[in-house]
């Protein structure tokens, strides 16, 4: 099978891009990163990427002067490099319903959360707030919904008596580096699909939590 192309999105540390990066290279994962881009010129993925000597692009939000002219170029940059998937890492930007049309089925995201719950920000925090004994983190399919696409694979975490949002996110985003490689490899591998609201996986219909790692 010809290895994918994938376009990974971030703003931030990229941790999550880093386990990508990782599991391409060990051969894990059958495809290539043909480029990182970030809005934030700062961002530590960047190093990374460069580290790994993939492609990056910095396309910042700031000179632009609407979401729509932002995203119009940012979908010309994605397009020069021809990906069959983009992944979103950490990319923190609301996406316009043009630039999700256009990679319906084909554009991810993770979200740290046990999604539906906690769409948004400051899950860790809200996890606990709301006294919850269990929190996670879970890879979807991004539709025009913020956060709210069918959902792959979620992961667990307990949530501890004494845990502060850094604890609590130091714990999902362990789960977030297994389970995000494993649903790339899997649509690399062709057994991923997206359907109407929901995915598809080894053509079953997962349901609407997605699947769960471990099994
Ligand atoms: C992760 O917590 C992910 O769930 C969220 O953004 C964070 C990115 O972390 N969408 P990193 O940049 O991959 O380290």
């Amino acid at each position: 099978m010809v290895p994918s192309r994938l376009v990974v999105l971030i703003s931030g540390s990229g941790s999550n891009l880093q386990a990508i990066i990782d599991a391409c290279n060990s051969g894990e994962i059958n495809a290539n990163i043909a480029a990182v881009i970030s809005n934030k010129a700062d961002a530590y993925g960047l190093e990374r990427a460069k580290q790994a000597g993939i492609a990056t692009a910095v396309l910042s939000h700031k000179d632009f002067d609407s979401r729509e002219a932002y995203d119009a170029q940012l979908m010309n940059v994605i397009d020069t490099f021809a990906p069959n998937l983009v992944v979103l890492a950490g990319f923190m930007r609301i996406l316009t319903p043009s630039l999700v049309q256009k990679f319906k089925g084909k554009m991810l995201n993770i979200h740290p959360s046990l999604l539906p719950k906690y769409q948004g920000l400051n899950t860790h925090q809200r996890a606990i707030d709301a006294k919850d004994d269990v929190h996670g983190v879970s890879v979807h399919f991004v539709t025009e919904e913020l956060d709210g696409g069918p959902v792959i694979l979620q992961a667990k975490v307990p949530v501890l008596a004494d845990d502060t949002a850094d604890t609590l996110a130091k714990r999902v985003h362990a789960q977030e580096h297994i389970i995000y490689p494993l649903v790339v490899k899997w649509f690399s591998e062709q057994r991923l699909t997206m359907e109407a609201d929901y995915a598809v996986l080894d053509e079953k219909q997962l349901p609407a939590h997605g699947a769960h790692y471990p099994e």
